[in-house]
C-alpha cells in the first residue's frame, strides 16, 4: 500500500520550507523577488527525472490529468481512435473521451494487463496510439507491445499510476515507451495527495504538454507571464508548490517503500506456497514487478467470492478484485456512452477477472497478516 503509512515530519519540514524560505509562494512561477530559491515543483520533476532516468517530467494535478495531458501533447482529436486495456480504473478511458477520440479496449490476458493479439486485431486506420496499463504493479508485456506499435508506427503511452519502480530489461517502467503517466494520489506508492507525473523522450512533446497544461503559456523568458507567449490554447492542470514539497520528501522515501512492498509480497508468498488452489499472475519477458498488490487466479469465480467473503469476516478487504470491479473493468461501465455494447466482447477478460482476488500490500503489515491469508485460503 501507499506512501501515506510512512508520512511524518519529513513531508512536514518539506512543506515549512515554503513557508519560512519561500515566504509561501504556492504557485509554481513567478514571484521570483520573493521565493528566493524555493521552487519546490521543478526540484520535484527534476529529481523525478534523475530516479527514473528519463529526459523529461512535467508534474500535473493527478494521474488523471496526466494521461489527459499527455494526449494533448499528441494533438489527438475527434477521427483518433486511442487503444487501451479491459482491466484499468475507469479515468484512462475517461481521459481518452475528454481528449475527443474514441476508446477501444482489448482483452487482457493471464498478465491481466493488455493482450498483444487482441491489441493487433484492434488497430484500425484510425488508431494514434496505445495506453498499456501496469495495473496493480504488474509490468504489461511490453516486449511483444512494442513490437506492435513499431510495426504500425503508433504511439506508445505507458499508464503507470500503478507499477513505480518495476523494471522492462533496464528501464524503468513509464520510460519505455514514447510517454509515461504517474499518479500520487493517496492510494498510490508515493503521494502528494493528489497528483500526477508524466515523462517524455521526446522535447517536442514535451513543450506541447507544458505548454498545453498551463493554458498555453510558453513560459518564454524575455517576457513578463501576462504578455507570455502561446500557440495553442490549453486547460490548468499545474501541480502546486504545496504537491510539490510533499513529493519531494516522499521520493526520498521511494526506495525503502518499494523494498518493504517487496519484502512484505515475499513473507506471504511464502506462507502460502504450500497450496495449490491458486495461480499468480504471468509476469512477461524481461520484467520485474512493483509489490504493490498480490493478486490471486482462483479456480472459479466460487471460490474468489468465498476468499472475499471469509477475508471480510477476518477483518480484512480484498483490493479491486473482487471488492471494485465495477470501477475497473471496461465490459462493467455502462454509464460510458463511448463504450456501448462492449460488454459483450470482452468475455476472456470476465473470465479471466471474476476469478482473480487481489491482496493488498502494506508497508506497515501486521504480524499475523500472512497467517491470515494461508488461513482463509486453506479453506476453500
Ligand atoms: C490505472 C490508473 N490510471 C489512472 C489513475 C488515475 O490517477 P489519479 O487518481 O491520480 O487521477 C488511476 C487511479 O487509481 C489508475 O489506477
Amino acid at each position: 500500500m501507499p506512501g501515506f503509512e510512512v508520512i511524518d515530519f519529513k513531508e512536514e519540514n518539506s512543506l515549512r520550507k515554503i513557508f519560512k524560505q519561500g515566504k509561501g509562494i504556492l504557485f509554481r512561477h513567478g514571484f521570483e523577488s520573493l521565493r528566493g530559491s524555493s521552487y519546490q515543483v521543478q526540484n520535484f520533476e527534476k529529481n523525478f527525472s534523475k530516479k527514473f532516468k528519463t529526459k523529461y517530467s512535467l508534474a500535473v494535478t493527478s494521474g488523471t490529468a496526466a494521461l489527459r495531458v499527455a494526449l494533448a501533447s499528441l494533438g489527438i482529436n475527434s477521427k483518433d481512435e486511442i487503444i487501451t486495456q479491459s482491466f484499468t480504473f475507469v479515468a484512462t478511458v475517461e481521459a481518452i473521451i475528454e481528449s475527443g477520440a474514441k476508446p477501444i479496449c482489448t482483452e487482457i490476458d493471464d498478465t491481466l494487463n493488455m493482450c498483444p493479439k487482441d491489441l493487433a486485431k484492434k488497430i484500425s486506420k484510425k488508431t494514434k496510439a496505445v495506453i498499456v496499463v501496469h495495473m496493480l504493479g504488474v509490468p504489461s508485456n511490453l516486449y511483444e507491445i512494442k513490437k506492435i506499435c513499431k510495426k504500425y508506427k503508433l504511439i506508445l503511452i505507458e499508464d503507470t499510476a500503478w507499477g513505480i519502480g518495476a523494471k522492462y530489461k533496464k528501464n524503468f517502467l513509464g520510460t519505455v515507451g514514447d510517454i509515461g503517466t504517474f499518479s500520487f494520489d493517496f492510494a498510490k506508492t508515493i503521494t502528494t495527495g493528489e497528483g500526477g507525473m508524466i515523462v517524455f523522450k521526446n522535447k517536442k512533446l514535451y513543450l506541447n504538454a507544458k505548454a498545453w497544461h498551463d493554458h498555453g503559456h510558453e513560459n518564454n523568458p524575455k517576457v513578463p507571464r501576462w504578455e507570455d507567449t502561446r500557440k495553442s490554447s490549453g486547460f490548468n492542470y499545474r501541480m502546486s508548490e504545496l504537491q510539490g514539497a510533499v513529493g519531494l520528501a516522499q521520493l526520498k522515501k521511494f526506495k525503502k517503500i518499494f523494498f518493504k512492498h517487496k519484502k512484505n509480497k515475499n513473507i506471504i508468498l511464502n506462507k502460502i506456497k504450500s497450496l495449490d488452489n491458486f495461480k499468480l499472475r504471468t509476469i512477461p519477458p524481461y520484467c520485474t514487478e512493483a509489490s504493490e498488490s498480490l493478486i490471486l487466479l482462483m479456480r472459479s469465480k466460487k471460490d474468489a467470492l468465498k476468499f472475499r467473503e471469509l477475508f471480510l469476516k477476518e477483518g480484512y478487504s480484498t483490493k479491486i478484485l473482487p471488492e471494485a470491479t465495477s470501477w475497473h473493468f471496461a465490459g462493467e461501465w455502462e454509464h460510458i456512452k463511448e463504450l456501448k455494447n462492449i460488454n459483450k466482447i470482452l468475455t476472456k477478460s470476465k473470465n479471466i477477472l471474476s476469478r482473480c482476488i487481489s491482496i493488498p500490500i502494506f508497508f506497515k503489515m501486521e504480524k499475523k497478516f500472512p497467517n491470515i491469508v494461508y488461513k482463509v485460503l486453506k479453506k476453500i
